[in-house]
């Protein structure tokens, strides 16, 4: 089987890409390499005799015709992800995300590919203060973000509807683990209690995400792509709901940083207050199990990955510009009219 992935480069598509080189599938990985890529993040697997990158663009439809000659399926990961960047500049999700998943649904159309795996998002929901949401509740996306993630997951399942495509889709949560781009929750305050820098957490830090580990998550898309119903839509939990709060202080813990590093900053616009998914369609249905529930254990391993790997992300916060500016521009004033 050959199977085009897209985004490959970025954290979760780098825990697809390795797994399904580990189970035989022959891949190729068309990545833009926008800030969030790093081709680091592939290292072990670039020479890899099935592996193939090509850097190109999901919007541009003469790369993806390239890159998806001969593939069975599409597992498409590629999006612009950040919540807060989707805040201070919509344009660039409404084009990759939306527009991005267009062009690669076309191409799997006009080619009849035996799938299309479309990775969308729990945020798709919105907020719940209690239970869980069931993949047939009603979606109410507060950002921009999200809302450009449910664009493209309802016009991936339109091409179920009105051309037959065998379109799956898989709405995970919260994702962490080794490789995550340095701007999210928890490697950004990893990274800063290492340098002893003072660590932003929005509104009073009780937010609460259901946490779920990398390779699980990319477990679950490769099931839900393989082994999904057409039309079907599966949930992923990583039954780890914590306290933003509760994360923060577990790393501060563990890297015997102080909580005075800890600085109460204004909250996100619109910021959902808690993320919960009942995911037993795809518990039930395709018997999946997380391989790795332990989210105190997980943590510690994440944590230890960063401190072991400073070669992987020094070079990306000093050289890497878009960062540093994404930084001030967000946190900047945030900071300065913070609370310890
Ligand atoms: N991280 C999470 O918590 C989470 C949770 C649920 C769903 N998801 C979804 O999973 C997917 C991967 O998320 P992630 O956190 O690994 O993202 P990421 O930001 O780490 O990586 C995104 C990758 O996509 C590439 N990319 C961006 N725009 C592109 C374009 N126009 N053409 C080709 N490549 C492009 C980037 O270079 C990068 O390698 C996304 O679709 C995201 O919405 C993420």
């Amino acid at each position: 089987m050959k199977v085009l992935v897209t985004g490959g480069c970025g954290f979760i598509g780098s825990y697809v890409v390795k797994l399904l080189l580990a189970e035989g599938v022959r891949v190729v990985n068309l990545d833009k390499l926008t800030y969030a890529g790093n081709l680091a993040n592939l290292r072990e697997v670039e020479r890899h005799p099935k592996y193939r990158f090509i850097r190109g663009d999901v919007c541009d439809p003469g790369a993806v015709a390239k890159a998806a000659r001969g593939v069975d399926g599409i597992v498409h990961l590629a999006a612009e992800t950040h919540v807060d960047r989707s805040i201070l500049s919509p344009g660039a999700f409404v084009r990759t995300d939306m527009l991005g998943t267009y062009v690669l649904l076309e191409e799997a159309r006009k080619q009849r590919l035996k799938f299309f795996a479309y990775v969308s998002t729990d945020e798709v929901y919105g907020s719940i203060a209690r239970g869980k949401f069931r993949e047939t509740d009603p979606t109410r996306p507060t950002n921009p973000y999200a809302a450009s993630k449910l664009g493209a997951d309802r016009l991936a399942h339109s091409y179920f509807a009105t051309y037959g495509l065998k379109v799956v889709i898989t709405r995970g949560s919260n994702t962490y683990g080794p490789r995550q781009f340095p701007e999210k929750l928890i490697p950004l305050t990893i990274i800063r209690a290492l340098q002893r820098q003072p660590i932003p957490v929005y509104g009073d830090g009780r937010q609460r995400r259901d946490w779920l580990h990398a390779e699980d998550h990319a477990r679950a898309i490769w099931r839900a792509a393989t082994r999904g119903r057409a039309g079907e839509t599966y949930n992923v939990s990583g039954h780890g709901e914590r306290e933003n709060i509760w994360m923060v202080r577990k790393i501060l813990a563990e890297l015997h940083a102080p909580d005075s590093l800890i600085r109460f900053v204004r909250d996100r616009e619109g910021h959902d207050r808690r993320y919960a998914l009942e995911d037993g369609k795809l518990r039930r249905d395709l018997g999946f199990r997380l391989s790795r529930p332990d989210i105190g254990r997980e943590l510690r391993r994440t944590v230890r990955w960063y401190v072991d790997n400073r070669r992987w992300w020094e070079p990306v916060i000093r050289r890497n510009a878009a960062f540093k500016e994404y930084f001030k521009k967000q946190y900047g004033d945030r900071l300065r009219r913070s609370r310890s």
